[in-house]
């Protein structure tokens, strides 16, 4: 643990020289905020002195680096601390760390470069590792149809397939409804599989439930031989064109998920990933870096019938899709970007929103009326109309960063004092009950439910 929290050390230092010798300055900026949308539910803090009301802990310091640069701080820097009231993974904790920056008068390529800049001394100085830039940049469109996934994994192989119009119109009743329904049969080729018992490729199955995949067929080729699970429903005619579309050799297996094509991509996606590991075949000494660029705008959110932000809010259209934003909003692209890191999203960020004109459609288009925008954006909005400098920015998970460069599997052990599954502190036992008195000052009534 000191190991890591030395190396986590370490890059602050490194990170706060780089970017103070770039002409960033560093600005802490508040813990007690309004709450702030980027998409994980709040911590909040009852005031006692303004009864009723509440601050949030800040998910990330996004208006305020925002409102700075609208006020001429050209570039700024912060190690900030964020709070996220989310469900834990392996790379999610409540409270963590973010490098977060913003920049004035700048685009897309201007963020990239000195990212990468930084990113290349980071590992220079700390594994003595020369990356070489540029990295790789990837649409969102391209890495979900190569890869199933917006963080595609580098280090190997395995792509997806889209076998949709060799298998239309087919007997596998499964298959051609799937497709004219608008779904897709996509496949991934695992090299030297073939072999696979009818219980792995079972542990198969239930492994692509977990994405909501309702099946999973499979193809191999062993000794010569055709084995599959659907080679009923397979004409020579559509075996050929299979092996050959999938490149299938002697030894290997293809597994096929049809499904619409979100689904398609979430399980295949997740397969891809869980047969590298099954096979060895990821090099834990490889460092694959990646921009995934023009991410859709928008997402739609089933829950409340509506578009959501896929980034957050404050984040630029593509100018050539203004036109048509209200009319086809999913098909919008942002200037948005993730730098993925073997798989894992190490930051994010994009350029932002300059004109109030734009704000308040984008507004509009996430479900707030006018009124409601200026309610909760007010000071945004505000000073939107004293002229806007075009701006970007990104934010790194800085424990995430030191997850990866130490091969880690988790960043509960790039933290000190980590929080458990359950967000709590194992030491002090936060969160704990607090007593009547201090509830009293803070005019709050506890509803709890009843105990089971
Ligand atoms: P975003 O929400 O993508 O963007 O967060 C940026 C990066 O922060 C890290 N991260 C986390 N790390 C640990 N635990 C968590 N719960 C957690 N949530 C996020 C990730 C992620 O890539 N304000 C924007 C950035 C911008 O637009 O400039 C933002 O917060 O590594
Ligand atoms: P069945 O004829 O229902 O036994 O299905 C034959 C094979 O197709 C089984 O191995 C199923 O797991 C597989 N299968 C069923 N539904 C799907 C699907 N949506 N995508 C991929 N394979 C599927």
């Amino acid at each position: 643990m000191q190991r890591n929290l030395k190396l986590k050390s370490d890059i602050c230092h490194i990170t706060r020289n780089f970017f103070h010798d770039e002409g960033f300055i560093e600005v802490e900026t508040p813990m007690l905020n309004k709450s702030t949308p980027e998409g994980a539910r709040d911590y909040l803090v009852p005031s006692r002195v303004n009864p009723g009301m509440f601050y949030a802990l800040p998910q990330s310091p996004q208006l305020f680096k925002q409102i700075l640069m609208l006020s001429g701080y050209d570039r700024y820097i912060q190690i900030a601390r964020c709070f996220r009231d989310e469900d834990l993974r392996a790379d999610r904790q409540p409270e963590f760390t973010q490098i977060d920056m913003e920049l004035s008068f700048v685009d897309e390529d201007d963020v990239i470069d000195v990212n990468e800049r930084y990113l290349k001394k980071i590992f220079k100085e700390i594994k003595g590792i020369d990356i070489e830039t540029p990295f790789m940049r990837m649409t969102y469109d391209e890495a979900m149809r190569r890869f199933g996934s917006d963080k595609p994994d580098l280090r190997f192989g395995m792509e997806l397939t889209d076998m949709s119009d060799i298998f239309a119109g087919c007997e596998f009743k499964v298959f051609a409804d799937t497709i004219a329904k608008g779904g897709s049969v996509r496949t991934i080729t695992v090299p030297g599989a073939a072999n696979y018992t009818r219980k792995q490729i079972d542990e198969l199955i239930d492994f692509v439930k977990i994405y909501k995949a309702k099946g999973l067929a499979s193809f191999a080729i062993e000794n010569g031989e055709y084995k599959s699970n659907i080679l009923r429903f397979m004409s020579e005619d559509i075996i050929a064109k299979v092996v050959e579309r999938a490149n299938a050799k002697e030894g290997d297996l293809v597994l096929f998920v049809a499904d619409t094509n979100e689904v398609v991509f979430a399980a295949l996606g997740a397969l891809r990933c869980e047969m590298a590991k099954r096979l060895n075949l990821i090099n834990k000494d490889e460092y694959k870096f990646l921009w995934v660029v023009d991410f859709p705008m928008f997402e739609w959110d089933e829950e409340n019938n509506r578009c959501k932000a896929v980034h957050h809010p404050f984040t630029s259209p593509k100018d050539e899709d203004l036109a048509f934003m209200e009319e086809r909003p999913l098909d919008v692209k942002a200037k948005a970007y993730d730098i993925v890191l073997n798989g894992t999203e190490l930051g994010g960020g994009s350029i932002r929103i300059h004109s109030r004109e734009v704000q308040r459609r984008v507004f509009n288009l996430l479900g707030f009326t006018d009124e409601q925008a200026q309610a909760r954006f007010g000071f945004l909005l505000d000073a939107f109309k004293y002229g806007v400098p075009p701006h970007g920015g990104l934010a790194y998970g800085l424990d995430r960063l030191v997850m990866l460069v130490l091969g880690l599997d988790t960043i509960r052990d790039t933290i000190a004092f980590p929080k458990d599954k359950s967000a709590s502190c194992q030491m002090s036992e936060a969160p704990n009950v607090v007593d009547e008195k201090q509830l009293d000052e803070l005019h709050i009534k506890l509803n709890l439910p009843e105990e089971q």
